[in-house]
């Protein structure tokens, strides 16, 4: 298919490594029929829908958050090619994704598909990671330790997981022929990580309609070139029968909560802004941020919703990065680390505690800027106002403070 590349863009810290110049690309597949479920579904077990977008996305959405890659191929059904690549460009924009897509058309055997994404990465890519779109849960950190892998000179990289069954050889009559050593052998996932140009030599010399492999690795061990294992994710499993959809079931979701406060003094020199509105008031606040209480409120609920600490720790106040940073910003990272983290929030619930300014004439501003930075629906987002009956420092008016509640659905066993 034609060349659709475009920008993207994604909120989330990079990995640990610079973003070198001849930046990796990723190649996702998601051109399967999925027969074995199809009964089931009634789509591509890719197509499913998940967090609502298709189930491809979310591995989109991993790739995006390493901020690592040069940009992404998309490999869809050569039937439905033009169609899913205009969705997928419509979420990107949807999603403020910014890494830029290409898009091609699958073949007939998975290796076909890998073929015909490896000649939409540009030459100028020196490592390639192929992944499959049927795995959604592999993490952003197994990817940033392959890239580490191929970056210090490995030809081929591959997650794998030792193996809990023993495993036989059969004959296709049910006669047992050999019993391989268990603890040798390895299950193996995507990504699979390569050097871009020996991976497509690899292709254009062994993938023949009589050579049918599983997967890129044994290509470029019948290559003669050393596939190096590292250890894989238990979670990273892939959807191929009805057993598999369980973790995709809204039912096999699990409800988590998270809370959060934030107090901030009257005075300073920033101007007073709440849920991402400017209240026009007498009030300043002192702040090293943007100073925006509610938010800051928002934020440590939702963190706490995923387990990942405070914003004290993400953004740190003795970094000038965060000087005067603008909070609606913040929080668009945050919500990236909901996405990661697999949770879908569904709810928010916030309350302003100020004995002055007034804030009922602010209150239906700030619920439907707050529904649009959390993406949820005006109906699940809660907005309050109280005063502390003019005791304490609100009372005083030596300050403001403000308090988040949110609830969300996490996969279980996340
Ligand atoms: N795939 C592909 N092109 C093909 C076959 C498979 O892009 N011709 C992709 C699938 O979409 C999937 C991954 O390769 O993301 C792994 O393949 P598999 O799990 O076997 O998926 P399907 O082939 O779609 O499923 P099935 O074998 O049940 O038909
Ligand atoms: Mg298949």
């Amino acid at each position: 298919m034609q060349d659709a590349e475009r920008d993207t863009g994604s909120a989330q810290e990079p990995c640990a490594e610079q973003i070198e110049a001849e930046a990796p690309w990723f190649v996702l597949l998601a051109a399967g029929k999925g027969t074995r479920l199809a009964a089931h579904t009634g789509c591509a077990k890719q197509f499913l829908a998940y967090h609502d977008r298709p189930l491809y996305w979310q591995s989109v959405r991993t790739c995006a958050a390493t901020q690592r890659f040069g940009g992404l191929v998309l490999v869809f059904p050569p039937e439905t090619c033009e169609a899913n690549a205009a969705e997928a460009l419509a979420l990107a924009k949807e999603d403020g994704l910014t890494l830029p897509l290409r898009f091609a058309s699958g073949g007939a055997r998975r290796q076909d598909s890998v073929r015909s994404g490896l000649a939409m990465v540009p030459d100028s890519a020196a490592h390639v990671l192929v992944h499959d779109a049927a795995r959604p849960f592999f993490s952003k950190e197994l990817v940033c330790a392959m890239l580490a892998r191929l970056a210090q000179g490995a030809a081929a990289v591959i997650p794998g997981l030792a193996v809990k069954d023993t495993i036989k050889q059969t004959a296709p009559d049910g006669r047992v022929l050999a019993t391989p050593e268990r603890a040798g052998l390895r299950a193996v996932q995507t990504p699979q990580g390569f050097d871009r140009g020996l991976l497509q030599a690899a292709h254009a010399a062994l993938n023949t309609p009589e050579n049918t492999v599983t997967d890129d690795a044994s290509l470029m061990e019948a290559a003669g070139h050393t596939v190096w294992l590292l250890e894989g994710e238990e979670a990273n499993v892939k959807i191929t029968t009805v057993g598999d959809l369980k973790p995709l079931e809204e039912g096999s979701m699990v409800p988590c909560t998270g809370w959060g406060y934030d107090v901030h003094r009257y005075g300073g020199t920033r101007p007073l802004v709440l849920g991402g509105v400017a209240i026009e008031s007498e009030f300043t606040i002192a702040a090293h941020s943007d100073g925006d209480v509610l938010l800051h409120a928002l934020m440590d609920a939702l963190l706490g919703m995923i387990g990942k600490g405070d914003i004290g720790e993400l953004f740190p106040d003795s970094d000038p990065a965060y000087d005067g940073a603008s909070s609606a910003a913040l929080l668009a990272k945050v919500m990236q680390l909901v996405h990661e983290a697999g949770v879908q929030l569904t709810h928010a619930d916030v309350t302003v505690i100020a004995q002055k300014p007034r804030l009922k004439p602010w209150k239906a501003a700030i619920r439907t800027n707050l529904a649009s930075l959390l993406g949820l629906a005006e109906s699940h987002v809660n907005v309050k106002a109280t005063t502390e009956e003019g005791l304490g420092f609100t009372g005083d008016l030596s300050g403001i403070k403000a308090c988040a509640a949110v609830a969300g659905l996490a996969r279980q066993g996340r």
